[in-house]
């Protein structure tokens, strides 16, 4: 059912109908499409548009079919252009034409955004609350590898030798950054665009603070063509969602690499990899690389929906129905990738012998020296050459720096003094980066413990956020 043809002479073209339809999408709408109803209905009997006697009829027809929905009972049919024609059908057949006095004071046009931004803001908690699991499965294994000496990388080549842990908290440190991301854009986006009405306001609906507050925003947007023409927050999500893609790609390429029969660091759970049709020794990694190729998507969504507002002319234009797959898309995404490698993360087992085996090869104690020597005043410029000939002499002598011997280091420098040998193991080097960020076991504990912390902040404020909205308006 159109909600428009009284100034037509005809319905339109086959062609048209289907180039125009998008409920076969935006019906992941239709619970939002409900509420926002039911918050628009409060504000027209408020106004006088409706008589409360037709308001309760309205009000019960509208919780009977949020409830068909949410049940499966009522979906959208082939006549149906979007959401919002496909309930008000529901509404007329149920109720009759008093479903249709719904229509006053607002446009689709305020709808579909408002619909939109409650969508977004269920999914992005969503997100964030599913972000928190991998964290803390991070957090477990970085505390449980705390004392596993590990060679770090810089170039993927040997730098200076780390802590395993330090190496695996690093992923929630990135992780929780996008936690706090969602709860920005959430504070920046928490503003209601209904009352807009196609673009100017609406006579019919002269308070809209009041649905903006049963729907859980924070107020009201301070601009109608403003409001129905702002995708930002949608763009916004979608860079969130993209960075936090980006994140967790780069987690997929690290255990990509780990599992490799080269560095056999991790063994990745049975339920957690998969097998090939030829070869049946193999064992993949498939989750840690969809991880990888999924984020390929998530920056194209990003993509896709600014390159459609690009240049867009303001208020409504039909352009921005363009705007939902890509946002759907990406949600959709994540709910099935962040579960999958939450569980890939806290089933793995990392293999200390092989990941410590290496930390002290490729002359990763070199920083040492220079350290060694600018502790004792020298120019750090000048101590980086002296080690620099320290590597170039082992090189040539097939050794390692913690195999030089006394006379070899004096022949070297005269202030490279046999005392310098006692810094020159991996052990000590780890232990010497006591600094809040740095490497020492006691530091990373720390980082740890601190993660834990900011980990149950970010539930806490996750749960409460999502008690505020689902509490609003269901039907
Ligand atoms: N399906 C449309 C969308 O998603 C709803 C708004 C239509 N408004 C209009 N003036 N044609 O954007």
């Amino acid at each position: 059912m159109a909600l428009w043809g009284g100034r037509f002479g005809s319905g339109p073209a086959d062609s048209v109908a289907a180039l125009s339809r998008s409920v076969d999408f935006d019906w992941r709408l239709a619970p939002y499409d409900i509420r926002v109803n039911l918050a628009h209905l409060d504000g027209l009997i408020a106004a006088g548009v409706i008589a409360s006697g037709n308001g309760e009829v309205i009000r019960a027809g509208l919780k009977a079919l949020g409830n068909e929905i949410l049940s499966g009972k009522f979906r959208y049919n082939n006549s149906d252009e979007d959401v919002h024609s496909a309930i008000e059908r529901g509404l007329v057949a149920k109720i009759g034409a008093i479903g249709g006095a719904l229509r006053a004071g607002r446009s689709r046009n305020d709808l579909v955004v408002t619909d939109f931004k409650l969508y977004l803001i269920d999914h992005m908690l969503e997100i964030a609350a599913l972000t928190t699991e991998l964290v803390e499965s991070f957090n477990v294994q970085s505390l449980a590898t705390v004392e596993i000496i590990a060679p770090g990388f810089t170039h993927l080549q040997h730098a200076q030798p780390i802590v395993f842990g330090h190496e695996l908290a690093k992923h929630s440190q990135a992780l929780l950054r996008d936690i706090d991301r969602i709860g920005d854009w959430l504070v920046r986006n928490s503003f209601s665009p209904l009352g807009a009405g196609a673009l100017s306001g609406s006579g019919l609906q002269p308070n809209p603070e009041v649905s903006a507050q049963a729907l859980g925003f924070d107020g009201v947007l301070g601009n109608s063509i403003d409001a129905v023409s702002d995708r930002d927050f949608a763009a916004e999500a979608l860079f969130v969602i993209a960075m936090l893609g980006v994140h967790l790609s780069r987690i997929g390429e690290e255990f990509t690499l780990w599992n490799t029969t080269e560095f056999s660091w991790v063994v990745i759970a049975d339920e957690y990899s998969t097998g090939s049709s030829i070869m049946p020794q193999k064992k993949n990694p498939d989750i840690a690389e969809l991880a990888r190729g999924k984020s390929g998507r998530l920056v194209g969504n990003l993509t896709a929906l600014l390159t459609t507002l690009k240049g867009l002319p303001f208020a409504y234009n039909r352009d921005l129905q363009e705007d939902k797959e890509p946002v759907f898309d990406s949600v959709e995404t994540l709910l099935l990738l962040l579960p999958a490698l939450t569980g890939m993360v806290a089933t793995a087992k990392f293999n200390g012998e092989k990941i410590s085996s290496g930390a002290h090869s490729g002359f990763a104690l070199a920083t040492e020296i220079a350290d060694y020597l600018a502790k004792k005043s020298l120019p750090f410029a000048q101590a980086h050459e002296i080690a620099g000939q320290c590597v170039r002499f082992c090189e040539s002598a097939n050794k390692e720096l913690h195999e030089l011997t006394d006379s070899e280091l004096n022949s070297i420098h005269p202030e490279l003094k046999s005392d310098l040998l006692g810094f020159l193991t991996v052990s000590g080097a780890i232990a010497s980066r006591t600094s809040s960020l740095g490497t020492s076991i006691d530091s990373v504990t720390e980082q740890i413990s601190q993660l834990n912390n900011a980990t149950k902040e970010a539930k806490l404020w996750i749960s409460n956020e999502v008690a505020l909205f689902s509490g609003m308006m269901k039907p």
